[in-house]
């Protein structure tokens, strides 16, 4: 069968596609796997208790022909297609959670919802990524703006978003050495502003957005708050918005360990997620932003899934409505995930305490980054050593889109690890990247 460039452009095998394969050949598989290597949240047992608790009042909620959008029950919204914006009654519990705890003044006009913030991120990169129709006269009718991630390594999933070509600019991290809770081997990665702000395509407006995770997936990076407000002046400066990906930020699931606080403003596209609460099969994700990019998100809603998911809308809107989310987020998700990062870094410590690993310093997200300074072979050789021996990882050459990673050594010494898992899989998959890594220096002394 023939495929148009369209379909070609997906269907190619990418290296991240063969990843995720393995990842779900695993899932699969009967031999035992440390699985290190997903972005799965964890199992918590508040959050599934919470969660089933609510899908039960739901299930007897019983008023089927409710058509009211506003005061719509559960089994009334499943029953009816929302408008492409999204559940109404999850956008107004949004829109109050949102002012109760943020002088945002949002109204229903600042939300829009999404099958997932993959959804999200495909619709804001090719609304603001791509070929743009010149505003004055000139002998080019068309100028082509890519999406500006000031800080690489970023997120995966953003690679292959754009509907034609990539459209993706990124700046190389200034590296820091940092102690974590007084202990020496980590790092911190700055945005390097010098080399942002003297990018020729800022200048010449070939830059269609800004774009950040916070906290960053791969890293656990959180950019400070200085970081932040320097971004959204450059934003304002070259009139594009700043994206900000929320994934694992605050206030849900809150997987952020600094000092930090969020903001936004109308220049601002502020992206939500459920996944990471522990609801990543529900496919919800929550864009908020001035009304014209709503619209327009809406507008694509319609054309892509006539309207959202109502499913994860409706398990959330009386989570919202009470802040049991965020109480869940702040007295469960989060010290979850700040223990299995202590545990973590105590198991690496311990392996490989005397050698050359550096760990990014753990601020958020479900992940740690591991650099191993000189190692003799590259990460992604590292991960089929690791495949191998039942462990999975994700090496770093993939985190890095907009950059060619060829001429860049510190790409291929890093890996991704997840703390999602159960303390067993840590424990034996960082038992086996430790005896592979040891073993790797020592034959290369
Ligand atoms: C930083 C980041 N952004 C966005 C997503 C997409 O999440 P979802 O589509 O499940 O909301 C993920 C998922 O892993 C992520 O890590």
């Amino acid at each position: 069968m023939k495929f148009s460039k369209f379909g070609q452009k997906f269907i190619q095998p990418t290296g991240i596609s063969q990843l995720m394969d393995d990842l779900g050949d695993a899932l699969k598989s009967d031999e035992p796997v440390n699985m290190l290597g997903g972005g799965n949240p964890a199992r918590i047992d508040a959050v599934n208790e919470l969660f089933l608790e609510t899908y039960q009042v739901l299930g007897n909620d019983g008023s089927f022909n409710n058509s009211d959008e506003t005061n719509s029950t559960a089994t009334s919204s499943m029953a009816n297609y929302s408008n492409p914006q999204g559940d109404a009654a999850f956008i107004d519990a949004l829109v109050g959670f949102f002012n109760r705890h943020y002088d945002w003044n949002l109204t229903s006009e600042n939300i829009a919802l999404t099958n997932g913030s993959q959804n999200a991120f495909f619709y804001l990169f090719n609304l603001f990524g791509g070929a743009f129709v010149k505003e004055k006269d000139s002998e080019e009718q068309t100028i082509d703006k890519s999406i500006l991630l000031p800080l690489a390594p970023e997120y995966i999933g953003y690679s292959d978003v754009h509907v034609e070509g990539q459209h993706f600019m990124a700046v190389l991290p200034h590296i820091d050495e940092v102690t974590h809770d007084g202990e020496e081997g980590f790092f911190k990665y700055r945005v390097d502003f010098e080399a942002l702000e003297n990018l020729p395509a800022l200048k010449e407006g070939r830059i269609g957005a800004i774009c950040c995770s916070r906290p960053t997936n791969p890293t656990g990076n959180v950019l400070t708050d200085e970081e932040m407000a320097h971004l959204a002046e450059i934003a304002k400066r070259y009139d594009v918005p700043l994206i900000i990906d929320n994934a694992y930020g605050m206030p849900f699931p809150n997987i952020i360990y600094s000092d930090v606080t969020l903001n936004w403003d109308d220049n601002t596209i502020l992206c939500f997620s459920l996944s990471k609460i522990g609801l990543p099969g529900v496919r919800t994700g929550i864009i908020v932003a001035a009304p014209e990019v709503i619209e327009a998100v809406s507008a694509m809603n319609a054309v892509v899934n006539l309207s959202p998911t109502r499913f994860g809308a409706s398990i959330a809107t009386p989570l919202m409505k009470n802040d049991a989310i965020k109480d869940l987020s702040d007295n469960d998700i989060k010290p979850f995930y700040q223990q299995q990062a202590k545990t973590a870094v105590a198991l690496l410590k311990n392996e490989l305490g005397d050698y050359p690993l550096s760990i990014h310093k753990p601020e958020g997200a479900i992940f740690l980054w591991l650099w191993f300074k000189d190692l003799p072979i590259s990460t992604s050789e590292l991960y089929e050593i690791l495949k191998e021996k039942g462990t999975l990882i994700v090496p770093s050459e993939y985190f890095f889109p907009g950059i060619d990673v060829s001429d860049y050594k510190h790409a291929h010494e890093c890996i991704r690890m997840s703390i999602a898992a159960d303390e067993d899989t840590l424990e034996k998959g960082i038992a086996v990247i430790g005896e592979v890594v040891r073993g790797l220096y020592d034959k290369a002394k």
